[in-house]
């Protein structure tokens, strides 16, 4: 029995681990979102109001080194994955308190399709 099992266990452990499989979320609407709410303050390759946005997916938070945090979020031990962007996106004061950014996403669809956004943009 387990020898008919295993191959379809592997299967979906692939399948599990395929890029963007557990994201959920849908990165060209993401760029859309992107473009019309972060842009603002933010690009991919440039610092602006807030820092660059290339590789933030993985990295820790607040260490873009020309761009100047405030004390809360560099001083943080944060590392940007699905779940930190999450509850940062949703009440960036509540998720760091003392942080400088004055803008959340409350809708959860958007906060996975700019977070599968970021992801892709970052090579991740
Ligand atoms: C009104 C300006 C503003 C807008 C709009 C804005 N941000 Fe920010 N963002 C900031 C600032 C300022 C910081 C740095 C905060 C600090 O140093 O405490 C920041 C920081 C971040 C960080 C942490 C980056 C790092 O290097 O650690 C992420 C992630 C982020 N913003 C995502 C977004 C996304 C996604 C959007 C669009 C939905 C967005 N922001 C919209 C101003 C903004």
């Amino acid at each position: 029995m387990l020898r008919k099992q295993f191959p379809a266990m592997l299967g979906m452990m692939l399948i599990s681990n395929a890029p963007f499989a557990n994201a959920g979320g849908d990165p060209v609407r993401g760029e859309a979102l992107y473009e019309s709410r972060c842009i603002a303050c933010h690009s991919i390759d440039a610092n602006r109001g807030g820092p660059a946005h290339k590789g933030v997916y993985g990295r820790k938070a607040g260490s873009v080194s020309d761009y100047s945090y405030s004390d809360a979020l560099r001083m943080s031990k944060i590392v940007w994955d699905e779940q930190t962007l999450d509850r940062w996106l949703t009440n960036p004061e509540q998720s760091i308190p003392g942080q400088r950014m004055g803008y959340s996403v409350p809708e959860v669809a958007d906060r996975a399709d700019l977070i599968a956004y970021l992801r892709l943009r970052s090579g991740k």
